[in-house]
């Protein structure tokens, strides 16, 4: 599998993404980074990792031919997207069906859609007084998180939780549950029946 990352921010998703593959605990290889804005933290690990870098300057629909044209050519078979804060034009969806996957920082469907993003997730979860968040993997559709959910793992909200504080312990959790969702699909073990996914037992060699 030839992941592309698409990022916007510090990239600590990505690089436990490049990690989890030095370590062949996930069974692909990054090829591409996909960076929204020229300042993105990612943009360094990227360069670090001896991984192509493709700038995107402005949206997708304004370089959708281009950048169809570049992950052809790194003949890219999945999109991770990480921390991007583009939307995903529908062109982009139909080119790679459910193989385009996002991370959230919150349990979804609660704590997602428009506007919901960064520390504003954060902060959502700390005033509803909720006990538990957590990250979810989930495939890209057209409407923002509302994908099939692939896999989530839950994260204590204590007492003494700021929107930073949460955000920090949920992130220690994302960069373990990414590659591993990532892992299911490099292995072919996703089925979607009506949209909702099952998991194919993993073959005993
Ligand atoms: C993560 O919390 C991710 O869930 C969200 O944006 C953040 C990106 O962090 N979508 P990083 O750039 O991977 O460090």
């Amino acid at each position: 599998m030839r992941i592309a990352v698409f990022a916007s921010g510090g990239g600590s998703n990505f690089q436990s993404i490049v990690n989890a593959t030095a370590l062949k605990t996930l069974s692909a290889e990054v090829v591409l980074c996909v960076a929204s804005r020229p300042e993105a933290g990612v943009i360094a690990r990227s360069k670090r990792a001896g991984i192509p870098v493709y700038i995107l300057n402005g949206t997708i629909e304004d370089n959708i031919s281009e950048l169809v044209n570049v992950l052809g050519n790194h003949k890219v078979t999945m999109i991770a997207l990480a921390g991007f804060m583009r939307k995903i034009p529908r062109d982009l969806i139909l080119l790679y069906p459910d193989r385009i996957l996002n991370i959230h920082p919150a349990l979804l469907p609660e704590f997602g859609g428009p506007g919901m993003y960064g520390s504003r997730v954060h902060q959502a979860v700390v005033a509803s007084g909720s006990l538990v968040s957590g990250a979810t993997v989930h495939l890209v559709d057209e409407e923002y998180d509302s994908g099939p959910i692939i896999l989530q793992e839950t994260v204590p909200v204590l007492p003494t939780d700021t929107a930073e504080s949460l955000a920090a312990r949920v992130l220690i959790t994302e960069h373990a549950l990414y590659p591993k969702a990532l892992q299911l699909f490099a292995q072919n073990r996703i089925k979607l029946i009506d949209r909702k996914v099952s998991f194919i037992e993993s073959q005993k060699s």
